[in-house]
């Protein structure tokens, strides 16, 4: 569980959060916060914010902008992770290892 600190520090979505090697999209839906990975699901590219979704550049995946689903290959998402609102600060339950 990390502490991504306070939810008022973020005012545009998807939020880019970097930890550690690690970087990820918070995103906000109508069911709460979710940390997306960039890390692509098919062959490990970097995922980027394409506007409108995300889109993996070396094959072209790409991905609903709210749950990471993919849009235009086959059943796989992006690897996701809760986020929870505690004392006004964000916690996302990415394994610390
Ligand atoms: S590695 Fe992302 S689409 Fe192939």
């Amino acid at each position: 569980m990390i502490d991504l600190g306070p939810e008022t520090g973020f005012e545009k979505f998807p939020a880019q959060v970097d930890w550690g090697d690690y970087s990820f999209f918070l995103v906000r839906t109508k069911q709460g916060y979710k940390l997306l990975s960039n890390v692509c699901p098919h062959h490990g590219g970097e995922i980027v914010d394409w506007g409108t979704c995300f889109m993996c550049p070396d094959h072209g995946w790409r991905f609903e902008p709210e749950d990471g689903e993919c849009i235009n290959g086959p059943n796989a998402r992006m690897w996701s992770y809760e986020v929870t609102v505690r004392d006004g600060h964000l916690h996302a339950d990415v394994p610390s290892d």
